[in-house]
């Protein structure tokens, strides 16, 4: 039901319920009214009768009954009532039992006047109105009494009766009026329910059409809201509209042409075919890629395929050799077909996607060498920090041994008392801290050397099993010393990977004997390769030792970083680099106090 049908109905049955109560109020008044003067009316007539027979005197010792119906006074009045009343039914002087004695219709004298004793009116005027509106409508006929005495005793009583025929008239052309009114009430009340409504309504009216016309695009839609209870509301759509508006002024490009222009900058090629295979768009790069590939077979075939079928088909790799520039260039794509349907699902062609991998590959060895950037950096610090101790130990000693060289020439110059004895085995010894200081820097350096120009790769197809039983084998006295299980999990028919097998051992090497040195109270080294669905292969070298604090997790593989006591801190970092220049990747995971895992990941051959 709308706001407006409410408002109606309910002012409406407001009106309704109003005139209803007013028009019974008015019903029962009118009809308390009409019995009221009827019973004034049948009261005068009673008092006639009652004057009259008064007057009437027996004969003595005649009968006063008889006397009274003789008369020809009381008679008049009797009939006279009834004749010139039009709702007296009867009127009649009766005996103490309800017999007649004299009656406005004289056959009916000496008869009972009814059978059953009719109401008395008097009784009917003080009920209430409710009772008084049922007797009125009900056809029974009520009486108006007067006592009558005859000295003392009671005589019998004088009698109108009274039909409600009269009133019930006249209440029915009062209700006829009351309903009538009570419909123009009704009428009168819904016009003005709906007028109303209407004025009340107006400012959501108003509301709606401007949301209308905001939705519509148009802009700066102001609203005329009446009165001061609407002022705020005004104010704020007024807002939000001028909020919209300012988005939509913006020059946006529509949305083809927004779209062609992320088609044209695109660096993927992006091509439309018909139904019929016929070129309908391409981006720049598509066009590149069709004088190049254009009569490339994969590439055709794909397209006629998705046609064909019309399902979406790739990623196919597509390579070309070129010479460009003196320098031989090779660009590789990979095609994929998508097919094209409309919202009802009709098919309306294939759209064809080629992704360059070259700059995708551009894009990596980028990242690549900014990695390398940051890790030569680290390195370098690393380097500084090794070197600079030695040196500053050196300069301590050389320093010392310059003062005692300065103080024996003083000696000898005769400036200076005899030294002491020791002094010559004091001088020896910095000597020997100087020249194990040397030793130390050129360790530092040649494990730099090694680090940094490591011998020359010499790449062959590698069987990591094979190689992983070797490392085991030389671990092996290692691993009994501190009691290690060792686990081996490498497939024979593990899939070969290009690689300069004396370093691939010395980096799986170097991690079998970390793991070993990790757990010294025993424990489980398991090695385990895997191929993977990526064409890569995995060597797991797993312990279940002390584990790495997650504060030393970025920095072990930092040249010299070392928590060991007699640790040089290169074996990670050699590991990291052989990985590196067999274009693989070290992943590490390690819980303190439950063990660590390296993965070392590698293309297959
Ligand atoms: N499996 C492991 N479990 C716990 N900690 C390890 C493990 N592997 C390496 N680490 C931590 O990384 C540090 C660096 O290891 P790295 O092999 O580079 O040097 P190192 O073992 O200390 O000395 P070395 O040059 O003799 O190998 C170690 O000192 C050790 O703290
Ligand atoms: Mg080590």
């Amino acid at each position: 039901m709308s706001i407006k049908a409410k408002q109606v109905a309910g002012v409406t049955t407001l009106v309704l319920v109003i005139v209803a109560i007013l028009s019974a109020y008015h019903l029962a008044t009118l009809a308390r009214l009409s019995l009221e003067e009827t019973a004034l009316r049948g009261e005068m007539l009673a008092r006639a009768v009652f004057q009259r027979a008064r007057e009437v005197q027996p004969p003595p010792g005649g009968d006063l009954r008889i006397a009274l119906r003789d008369d020809g006074g009381v008679r008049s009045i009797l009939e006279s009532t009834i004749a010139y009343s039009s709702n007296v039914t009867y009127a009649a002087i009766a005996d103490v039992n309800g017999v007649a004695i004299a009656h406005g219709f004289h056959d009916l004298e000496g008869q009972r006047i009814s059978e059953q004793e009719p109401e008395n009116l008097a009784d009917l005027l003080t009920a209430g109105a409710v009772q008084q509106l049922r007797a009125v409508f009900s056809d029974r006929t009520f009486e108006v009494r007067q006592q009558m005495l005859a000295g003392e005793e009671p005589f019998g009583s004088i009698r109108i009766g009274v039909s409600m025929i009269l009133i019930q008239n006249e209440l029915r052309d009062a209700t006829r009026t009351a309903g009538g009114t009570i419909l123009g009430a009704l009428i009168i009340s819904s016009l003005v329910a709906v007028v109303l409504a209407q004025w009340m309504l107006r400012p959501i009216h108003v509301i709606q059409s401007g949301l209308t016309r905001l939705g519509r695009g148009e802009l700066d839609v102001s609203l005329d809201l009446p009165g001061e209870e609407f002022r705020d509301l005004g104010s704020s759509f007024e807002a939000v509209s001028a909020q919209l508006s300012a988005v939509r002024e913006k020059p946006l490009p529509s949305a083809s042409t927004d779209l062609e222009s992320v088609m044209e900058n695109l660096e993927d090629a992006v091509a439309l075919f018909s139904t019929t295979g016929e070129v309908i768009f391409t981006n720049p790069a598509m066009k590149a890629l069709l004088e190049e590939h254009g009569d490339h077979p994969a590439m055709r075939t794909l397209i006629d395929q998705a046609l064909a079928g019309r399902k979406s088909l790739g990623p196919v790799p597509i390579r070309r050799e070129s010479v460009g520039n003196g320098a031989n260039e090779s660009a590789e794509h990979l095609l994929q077909s998508h097919a094209i349907e409309d919202s009802a699902g009709r098919f309306l062609g294939v759209m064809l996607v080629a992704r360059n991998l070259g700059y995708l590959s551009h894009v990596q060895s980028t990242l690549n060498y900014s990695r390398k950037l940051a890790a030569l950096g680290r390195l370098m610090a690393g380097v500084a920090h090794e070197v600079k101790n030695p040196l500053n130990a050196m300069t301590i000693h050389l320093e010392l041994l310059k003062q005692k060289l300065e103080a024996q020439q003083a000696v000898h110059e005769g400036r200076l008392p005899k030294p002491v004895p020791a002094q010559g085995v004091d001088m020896h010894k910095h000597l020997h801290v100087i020249s194990q200081e040397i030793r130390r820097l050129d360790e530092v350096m040649m494990g730099f050397l090694k680090f940094a120009r490591p011998d020359e790769l010499k790449l062959q197809p590698v069987q990591l099993t094979d190689l992983v039983s070797d490392v085991v084998t030389t671990v092996a006295p290692e691993a009994d010393r501190y009691n290690i299980a060792i686990k081996v999990e490498c497939p024979p028919s593990l899939p070969e990977i290009n690689a300069d097998p004396g370093m691939l051992r010395q980096a799986v090497l170097n991690l079998a004997l970390n793991a070993c040195q990790a757990m010294q109270n025993g424990g489980t080294l398991k090695l385990a390769c895997r191929a993977t669905s990526r064409k890569l292969v995995e060597v797991d070298v797993e312990d279940t030792g002390v584990g790495i604090p997650p504060e030393h997790l970025s920095k072990i593989f930092d040249l010299y970083f070392t928590t060991k006591e007699k640790g040089s801190g290169i074996g990670l970092s050699m590991v990291y680099r052989i990985v590196q220049l067999h274009d693989g990747e070290v992943e590490v995971q390690s819980t303190p106090g439950s063990g660590t895992r390296f993965r070392l990941i590698f293309p297959q051959a």
